[in-house]
């Protein structure tokens, strides 16, 4: 057997050891079900793994991840996770966690094609355009995508809230409270942006729901 594909099996069996070590009865307690207070939006980008970089355990985050941690309103794969995760697992917070060198934003920010991709990144270009102005001022092309990291996970939350999932859990329960953070991978930080939104009087009216 091809020896990477072998070590992820090992991989798994040595865990498995580990966790019965520390507590025999660790994959019993795991297997009565979940009710995880948290859902994380991230990016698919193998050097952030939800759990791993806030310390959490299985069973603690319930997680979404795609390129370039994107809200996208007709992706019915997002929606049936936020769906899934405010309606039925209740969680309190929804976190959408971008990252610094991100690979979708760094290609948003380019000219170049890399395939059906661009039409994934094409959502980037447009928080892009909305902030060009701020963005073309910044000289420095590094701290120019961190600042259009940011601003796309700004606008990620606003697309949550603009969802009616997350509005008709407002009016009947005034949580999830949704938040937006940016890692970073050089120094293994986040960022809290301090975007928390908890009801819908923080956006446009015209996204609002009546209850
Ligand atoms: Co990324």
């Amino acid at each position: 057997m091809e020896a990477l594909y072998k070590k992820l099996l090992d991989g798994n069996r040595e865990w498995v050891a580990k966790k019965l070590a520390e507590d025999p009865d660790y994959f019993t307690k795991l297997a009565k079900g979940q009710s995880p207070p948290l859902l994380w939006i991230g990016c698919s980008d193998s050097r952030v793994p939800a759990n791993e970089i806030i310390n959490a355990q299985p069973g603690e985050v319930f997680v979404h991840r795609n390129i370039a941690n994107m809200v996208v309103h007709a992706d019915m794969n997002m929606l049936s996770v936020l769906d899934f995760a405010v309606q039925v697992l209740m969680v309190k917070h929804v976190i959408v966690c971008g990252h610094y060198r991100c690979g979708g934003i760094q290609a948003a920010l380019s000219n170049k094609q890399y395939g059906l991709i661009d039409n994934w990144l094409r959502n980037i270009k447009d928080v892009y355009r909305l902030h060009q102005q701020e963005l073309d001022s910044i000289k420095d092309e590094q701290a120019r995508a961190n600042r259009l990291t940011e601003l796309n996970v700004v606008k990620q939350v606003i697309n949550l809230c603009k969802t009616s999932t997350i509005q008709n859990a407002w009016n009947e329960r005034n949580y999830p409270h949704i938040h937006g953070w940016v890692y970073d991978i050089a120094n293994g930080i986040i960022k809290d942006l301090n975007v928390s939104i908890k009801s819908n009087t923080d956006m446009s009216s015209i996204y609002w729901f009546d209850k």
